[in-house]
C-alpha cells in the first residue's frame, strides 16, 4: 500500500469507519485531516461496536500510529472521554499522537452555534452541536486556541481574554474567566504526552517508506468550498484538504479513494434531489440502520445518484470507489439510479454550482430490476446475484471509476474485493 486518502463521495455516514479498520492492517498510520467530534466513524469487531469522533479508526490494529492532524478542530473533554472508553474496553491508546497546532473546541462554541441555529429559524443548517463551525470561525478569524495553548498558563490566559472579551461584546454572553483556564490547563496536562508536531511525524515516517492512510470524516458534498453551500460542515473533507490539514504536500499523496453508499442517505438539511419519501425510504432507513452514530439523528434517505458521484471524482480526483451497504437492497423489486438532472427544460450530467440551479433540479431515473436475494453472506464477488452485477457496473459507468472493494455487511469480515 501507499500513502492513500479516503474521502465520502456523499454526505457523510457513507461507512469510512471500516473501511479505515480493514485498510489500517496494511499501513503504518492512520491520520485525520479536519472535522471534529462531528464525525461518528463506527466499527464493529465481533458484535462490539466502537464509535470514533476523534481518535482514528485504526486504533483497534496495535502498533499503528494514529495520528490528529492540525486541520482537526479537537474538543478535549470528547478526546480524553474517548481514550478512557477505549482504555477501559482493554484497547492500547500509546501509539496516538495529537498536533500542538489543532484548534480547541470550547464549550462556548456550543453555545455560539445554539444561538446562531436559532436566529437561521426555518433557514437552520441542522448541525451536530458539537461547536465545529464556531471553532473554525474564530481560527479563521485569528483567534483560536490551539493545543499547544493549553500547556501554557500565560499563553491561555490572555487568549482566553481576548476570547470572552469579544463574547461579552458581541454575543453578550458573560463567563468567567477562572474556570475555564483551570479546567482546560487541567485537560492540557492529561493530553500532554500525546502533543507533538505532527506534521514533521507525518514527513519522517514518509521519508522512511512508511504507508499513511489519510481518514476523512463528513463527505464530499459537506465541503464548505465545494458541498451544498450553506448546507455543509466547516472543513474542508474533500482531499484537497489533507495537505493543508496534515501539513504534507500533494506530491507525498499516490492514490484517493472514495467510500459510497449504494443509496445516499443525508443528515441535517440541504436540498436532497434523489431523496425517498413514503415506503421505500423506511425501508432503507430501518434495513440500513440510518440513525446519526453522532447525534442519533434519522438520516434521510434517497437513491444513488450518479450526477454526484461524477462530482466526487472530479473534485477528488478519485481513483477508485469503495460502495458500502449493498446488502440493504436486497428486497427491492425495483432499484432506481439517478444519471442526470433535469433543470427547467435542460438535462445536466454534471453537479451544478449555483445552489439555486440545484434546489430547483429534478433527477432522471433509470430503473433497474432487484435481485431479491441475500447478499450480506456473499464472500467471493464472482458469487454475487447478476443483477447485483449490473447495478454495480451502472455505478462504476456513471463515475468513470472503477469499484475496488464492496461492504456487504457491518462486521469486519464482511468486504469483498471485487475482480
Ligand atoms: P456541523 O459539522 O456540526 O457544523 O454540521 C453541518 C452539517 O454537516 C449538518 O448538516 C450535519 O448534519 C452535517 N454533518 C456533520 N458531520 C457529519 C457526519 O459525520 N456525517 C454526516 N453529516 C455530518
Amino acid at each position: 500500500m501507499s500513502n492513500t486518502v479516503i474521502v465520502g463521495a456523499q454526505w457523510g455516514d457513507e461507512g469510512k469507519g471500516k473501511i479505515i479498520d480493514f485498510l489500517a492492517k496494511k499501513v503504518d498510520a492512520v491520520v485525520r485531516f479536519q472535522g471534529g467530534s462531528n464525525a461518528g466513524h463506527t466499527v464493529v469487531v465481533n458484535n462490539e461496536k466502537f464509535i470514533f469522533h476523534l481518535i482514528p479508526s485504526g486504533i483497534l490494529h496495535p502498533g499503528k500510529k494514529c495520528i490528529i492532524g492540525n486541520g482537526v478542530v479537537v474538543d478535549p473533554k470528547v478526546l480524553i472521554a474517548e481514550i478512557e472508553d477505549l482504555k477501559s474496553r482493554g484497547i492500547k491508546v500509546d501509539d496516538l499522537y495529537l498536533s500542538s497546532q489543532a484548534h480547541i473546541v470550547m464549550p462556548y462554541h456550543m453555545e455560539i452555534e445554539r444561538l446562531e441555529e436559532e436566529q437561521r429559524g426555518e433557514g437552520k443548517i441542522g448541525t451536530t452541536k458539537r461547536g465545529i463551525g464556531p471553532a473554525y470561525t474564530d481560527k479563521i478569524a485569528r483567534r483560536g486556541i490551539r493545543v499547544a495553548d493549553l500547556l501554557e498558563r500565560e499563553t491561555l490566559t490572555q487568549k482566553l481574554k481576548i476570547n470572552l472579551e469579544f463574547l461579552k461584546n458581541f454575543y453578550g454572553l458573560n463567563l468567567p474567566l477562572k474556570n475555564a483556564l483551570e479546567e482546560y490547563l487541567q485537560y492540557g496536562r492529561k493530553l500532554k504526552r500525546y502533543i507533538t508536531d505532527t506534521s514533521m511525524l507525518v514527513y519522517e515516517l514518509m521519508r522512511e517508506g512508511k504507508n499513511v492512510l489519510f481518514e476523512g470524516a463528513q463527505g464530499t458534498l459537506l465541503d464548505v468550498d465545494h458541498g451544498t453551500y450553506p448546507y455543509v460542515t466547516s472543513s474542508n473533507p474533500t482531499a484537497g484538504g489533507v495537505c493543508t490539514g496534515v501539513g504534507i504536500g500533494p506530491t507525498r499523496i499516490d492514490k484517493v479513494l472514495g467510500v459510497a453508499k449504494a443509496y445516499v442517505t443525508r443528515v441535517g438539511e440541504g436540498p436532497f434531489p434523489t431523496e425517498i419519501k413514503g415506503e421505500i425510504g423506511e425501508i432503507l432507513k430501518n434495513r440500513g440502520k440510518e440513525y446519526g452514530s453522532t447525534t442519533g439523528r434519522p438520516r434521510r434517505c434517497g437513491w444513488f445518484d450518479g450526477v454526484v458521484l461524477r462530482y466526487a471524482v472530479r473534485i477528488n480526483g478519485l481513483d477508485e470507489l469503495i460502495l458500502t451497504k449493498l446488502d440493504v437492497l436486497d428486497t427491492l423489486d425495483k432499484i432506481k439510479i439517478c444519471v442526470a438532472y433535469k433543470y427547467k427544460h435542460q438535462v445536466i450530467r454534471e453537479f451544478p454550482s449555483q445552489p439555486r440551479i440545484w434546489q430547483e433540479c429534478e433527477p432522471i431515473y433509470e430503473e433497474m430490476e432487484g435481485w431479491k436475494e441475500d447478499t450480506s453472506k456473499v464472500t467471493r464477488s464472482k458469487d454475487l446475484p447478476w443483477k447485483a452485477k449490473k447495478y454495480l457496473k451502472k455505478i462504476e459507468d456513471e463515475g468513470g471509476v472503477p469499484i475496488h472493494l464492496l461492504s456487504v455487511g457491518p462486521q469486519r469480515g464482511d468486504l469483498l474485493v471485487l475482480d
